[in-house]
C-alpha cells in the first residue's frame, strides 16, 4: 500500500461529514470571548467542551502573571530542563507542587503527555512489569511502548482483574500499576482505596493519573487520591496543567526521592524544550486561586448536578457517573455526528468521540461542565439540547 494511502482513507472517510456542518476533528475557534464562549464559523457558541473545570483560563490574576512573566523572561526558554530552559520559577512552581500535594519531591514537564512518558519511561524497562487499565489514556499505552518492559492491561476498574493479573507473574519481577483519577472519556473514577490494597498485597508501586480529577475532586482540589483519602499510598502522582489549572504542562510528585534523577534519565523531558516562562507563572497563579477558592469547586459541582438532572429530564441516556464530564451516549456514529453538528449550528460545542476513540456503535458526545457557566448558560445549553435532541428524535432513541 502507497505510504499516503493511510492519510487519504481517513480524508475521504470525513469528507462525507464537512458537507452538512462542522468537521469532526477540526473545529476551529475564531474568538474566544469568555472562559464559557467562543466564536466559531462565524458565529457565537456555547463552551460545554473544554477541560476548563474551574474556569481560570481567564483569570485577571493568571492573565497578569502570564504578562509579567514575559515582560520579565521574555517569550520561551529556547531549550531543555538539563541546558539553559531551567529558571527560578520551573524550580518555585515544583516546590508549590510539592507543597500543595505534601509530598517531598515534585517534577515538571513541559506536557502532561510528557509527564507519563517520562516517569513511566524514566522508572520502567525491559526486565519491568508494568499493569495498566484497559482504559487509559493514549499518553500511558505510548509510554509503556518505550520501555521494552511487559505490558498487561487489567479489566476498567476492576481491582479483582489487578490482582488475578498480577497473581500471575512470577515473584522478583519490578511491577508498576498506572491507573486515572478520573477518566477522561466514561467520566467515572477509579477505586483508588482498592487498588492501593492490591498493589500493597503484591508489591507493586502505583502511579495515578489525576489529569481529568486535579483541581475538581479532594477537599483541597488534590484529586480523587485525596478524595478516596489514600493520597499518602500512591507512590507517583501524575497532573496536568492544561486542565484545571488553565495552562499547559504536567508534574509528577512522590515522597520518593529517587523522582529527581529523571531530570537526567526521561527521554520526554531532557530532549524538549521547557515550559515557556508566561505559562510556568500564569500556572502557578492557578494554583495559589485554586488553593485559596475551594468555593470555585463547589459552583462546579452544583453545576454538575444542573447539567446531569437537565439532561436525563429531557431524555438524553447518560452515563451514571457523578463528575465534571458528562457523556452522552449516542451509539450511532451518522447519527452522533449529525447531533454534534446540529448543537454547534444550534450555538452549543460539546466534544464529539466517534472511532478510533469509541467502539463503532458507542459514540459519545462529551459535555463537561465549568464553574465558570453561570445559571443563564446552563439553561441556553439545555434549551438548544431539548430543541436539537426532539428535532432529530435522538432523546427518544437512545431511550429505546
Ligand atoms: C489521563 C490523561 N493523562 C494525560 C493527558 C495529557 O495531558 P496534556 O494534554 O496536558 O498533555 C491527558 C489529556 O487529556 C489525560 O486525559
Amino acid at each position: 500500500m502507497d505510504l499516503l494511502e493511510k492519510l487519504r482513507s481517513v480524508e475521504r472517510r470525513t469528507a462525507a461529514f464537512t458537507e452538512a456542518g462542522a468537521m469532526p476533528g477540526f473545529t476551529v475557534i475564531d474568538r474566544v470571548v469568555g472562559p464559557c464562549e467562543v466564536v466559531i464559523r462565524g458565529r457565537r457558541v456555547l463552551m460545554f467542551g473544554s477541560n476548563n473545570y474551574l474556569g481560570l483560563t481567564l483569570h485577571p490574576e493568571v492573565i497578569e502573571a502570564a504578562r509579567q512573566a514575559v515582560v520579565e523572561y521574555g517569550a520561551g526558554t529556547t531549550g531543555s530542563r538539563t541546558a539553559n530552559g531551567t529558571l527560578g520559577i520551573h524550580k518555585a512552581l515544583e516546590r508549590e507542587l510539592a507543597d500543595w500535594f505534601g509530598k517531598q519531591h515534585a517534577i515538571v514537564f513541559s506536557t502532561g503527555y510528557q509527564a507519563n512518558l517520562s516517569v513511566i519511561g524514566g522508572l520502567c524497562g525491559p526486565s519491568d512489569v508494568i499493569l495498566i487499565d484497559s482504559d487509559s489514556h493514549a499518553s500511558i499505552y505510548d509510554a509503556t511502548r518505550q520501555t521494552a518492559s511487559q505490558v498487561v492491561a487489567f479489566r476498567h476498574n476492576s481491582p479483582d482483574s489487578l490482582r488475578r493479573k498480577l497473581a500471575r507473574l512470577p515473584a522478583g519481577r519490578n511491577k508498576l500499576v498506572v491507573v486515572e483519577g478520573l477518566y477522561s472519556i466514561r467520566g467515572d473514577v477509579a477505586p483508588l482505596a482498592d487498588i492501593v490494597d492490591v498493589c500493597r498485597a503484591h508489591d507493586a508501586y502505583l502511579l495515578v493519573d489525576e489529569a481529568h480529577s486535579l483541581g475538581t475532586y479532594g477537599v483541597t482540589g488534590l484529586g480523587c487520591a485525596e478524595a478516596q483519602g489514600v493520597l499518602d499510598q500512591v507512590d507517583f502522582l501524575v497532573g496536568t496543567f492544561s486542565k484545571s489549572l488553565a495552562g499547559i504542562g504536567g508534574v509528577c510528585v512522590s515522597d520518593h526521592s529517587e523522582l529527581t534523577a529523571l531530570h537526567y534519565l526521561a527521554r520526554a523531558y531532557v530532549f524538549t524544550a521547557s515550559g515557556s516562562p508566561s505559562n510556568i507563572d500564569s500556572v502557578r497563579a492557578a494554583i495559589r486561586i485554586v488553593r485559596r477558592q475551594p468555593e470555585l469547586r463547589d459552583q462546579l459541582w452544583t453545576n454538575i448536578r444542573v447539567l446531569r438532572d437537565g439532561l436525563r429530564e429531557l431524555g438524553y441516556a447518560i452515563s451514571d457517573t457523578d463528575s465534571p464530564i458528562v457523556p452522552i451516549l449516542t451509539g450511532d456514529e451518522a447519527r452522533t455526528i449529525k447531533l454534534w453538528q446540529r448543537l454547534i449550528t444550534e450555538g452549543l460545542y460539546v466534544n464529539l468521540i466517534v472511532p478510533p476513540g469509541c467502539p463503532q456503535d458507542a459514540c459519545v458526545l462529551r459535555a463537561s461542565c465549568s464553574a465558570a457557566h453561570s445559571p443563564e448558560h446552563l439553561s441556553r445549553a439545555l434549551d438548544i439540547f431539548a430543541r436539537v435532541g426532539a428535532e432529530l428524535g435522538v432523546t427518544r432513541v437512545a431511550l429505546s
